[in-house]
């Protein structure tokens, strides 16, 4: 059968080149929460790669929703910078995308500028922070802020958005049972859970057909441990997202307060990661130095992880499916075409190289990346810029590297 990767796709208005998608992966590379050179470069590469679309990730609908400094938080302060960014990209023949989300209690008061907000009160030990209720009026305002968002993300050039409703931030810690012990109508029964992801979702929705935007969710396929969401629930929440009418669901799982790794499997290397956590949160950087391979969950990684899991969905669902975890090479790629979803996104393997994509178009099914899942850049982002081990910029010390050589 012949090859679909190369084809172009239709995803709602927005027509896409091909069927690869960099994923929203943290970039670390925003200053005053907005955009920078270094961010713009990063993405002009990778639509330069050969990229369908680029994601530009983790952007707050609001100030409250922040939870790193190097993080964009959207608002017409930043739109000419943004213009500059897509324009970039659009110059290189990419369509531009941008994750709009909110972090809840993944917020911290140092970041966000406000005591953080979550479905209920709690503590969050990955942040870590109390965290307290949202009221049914925050609810609504910030449903809007997520419209408002939309608005600004055309203005700034942007041709699609994708609304993080997964990994354990604000939209996913109302569905889950885990952060929402709420008992008025955003809690309990799995409607009310939904309720504030389908206020979010329409707001978007209304102002994304008006401006003709693409609108895709990152969906959670299952939280990833007991008492979370699992997959028979979460294809009901997949096809009540289907019924709102976006244009394709990312299928991805885990909850990032309580099992990062889930999300993006391998082994995260601990003493790394708290060599670069910054001194200003010392309690986690010494307890992760300490405690880290006990406390953070690890998973062996394993090329198209979530594939069997997101079959179930494709079963499910009829509208545009957009596959991501664990692609590094051509074949999983075709694979994951071949089972019938219509995109493919990949983080790790344009963090190694952002020519990934024109690499497999000149090359053939034995084509990798070079990412092998030190997972480096996943520690690294806890104070420096998104960059893979095997072409960092500056030095990686030898203790480091000495812990980053043993993950296999
Ligand atoms: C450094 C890094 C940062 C990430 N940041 C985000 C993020 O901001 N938003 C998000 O939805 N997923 C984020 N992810 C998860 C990826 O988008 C993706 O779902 C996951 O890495 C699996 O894809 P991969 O195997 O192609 O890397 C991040 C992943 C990495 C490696």
């Amino acid at each position: 059968m012949e090859s679909k990767l190369f084809t172009p796709f239709q995803l709602g208005p927005l027509t896409l080149r091909n069927r690869t998608i960099r994923s929203a992966a943290f970039e670390s590379m925003g200053k005053d929460f907005g955009p920078t050179e270094q961010l713009k470069d990063y993405h002009v590469s990778v639509a330069r790669g050969g990229i369908g679309m680029t994601t530009v990730a983790y952007a707050s609908v609001n100030r409250s929703g922040i939870s790193f400094n190097k993080q964009l938080w959207l608002r017409d302060e930043i739109v000419p910078a943004l213009r500059d960014m897509t324009d970039a990209i659009h110059a290189e023949g990419a369509a531009a995308g941008i994750q709009i989300g909110h972090c809840g209690n993944m917020t911290h008061w140092s970041t966000a500028g406000s005591f953080p907000v979550s479905a209920s009160n709690g503590f969050n030990l990955y942040s870590p922070t109390f965290h307290r209720r949202m009221r049914p009026a925050e609810c609504v305002a910030f449903a809007k802020d997520f419209g408002k968002a939309v608005v600004t993300a055309h203005e700034a050039g942007f041709d699609s958005v994708e609304v993080h409703a997964g990994h354990g931030y604000l939209i996913s810690q109302f569905l889950s049972p885990y952060t929402n012990r709420r008992r008025d109508e955003f809690g309990g029964s799995l409607q009310n859970r939904m309720r504030f992801m389908q206020m979010c979702l329409e707001e978007v929705l209304t102002e994304a057909e008006r401006l003709g935007m693409a609108v895709v969710v990152k969906h959670n396929m299952e939280d990833g441990f007991k008492g979370g969401i699992e997959l028979d629930e979460s294809i009901e929440i997949a096809r009540e997202i289907e019924r709102l009418g976006v244009h394709g669901i990312v299928l991805s799982s885990g909850f990032v307060s309580k099992a990062p790794m889930a999300v993006m499997r391998g082994r995260i290397p601990t003493k790394t990661m708290s060599y670069y956590m910054p001194w200003s949160s010392w309690p986690q950087k010494i307890v992760v130095n300490l405690f880290g391979n006990w406390m953070i969950k690890q998973y062996d990684f394993e090329e198209c992880f979530f594939l069997e899991k997101a079959k179930r969905f494709r079963e499910a669902l009829k509208l545009p499916l957009i596959y991501v975890g664990g692609l590094v090479s051509r074949e999983g790629i075709e694979r994951v075409l071949g089972e019938g979803f219509e995109l493919v996104q990949m983080a790790r393997a344009l963090i190694n190289d952002p020519n990934f994509v024109n690499k497999m178009r000149e090359g053939d099914l034995s084509t990798r990346s070079g990412c092998d899942h030190r997972d480096y850049c996943i520690a690294r982002m806890y104070s420096r810029d998104m960059q893979c081990c095997h072409n960092c910029q500056e030095p990686i010390p030898d203790k480091l590297w000495r812990e980053l050589k043993k993950i296999k």
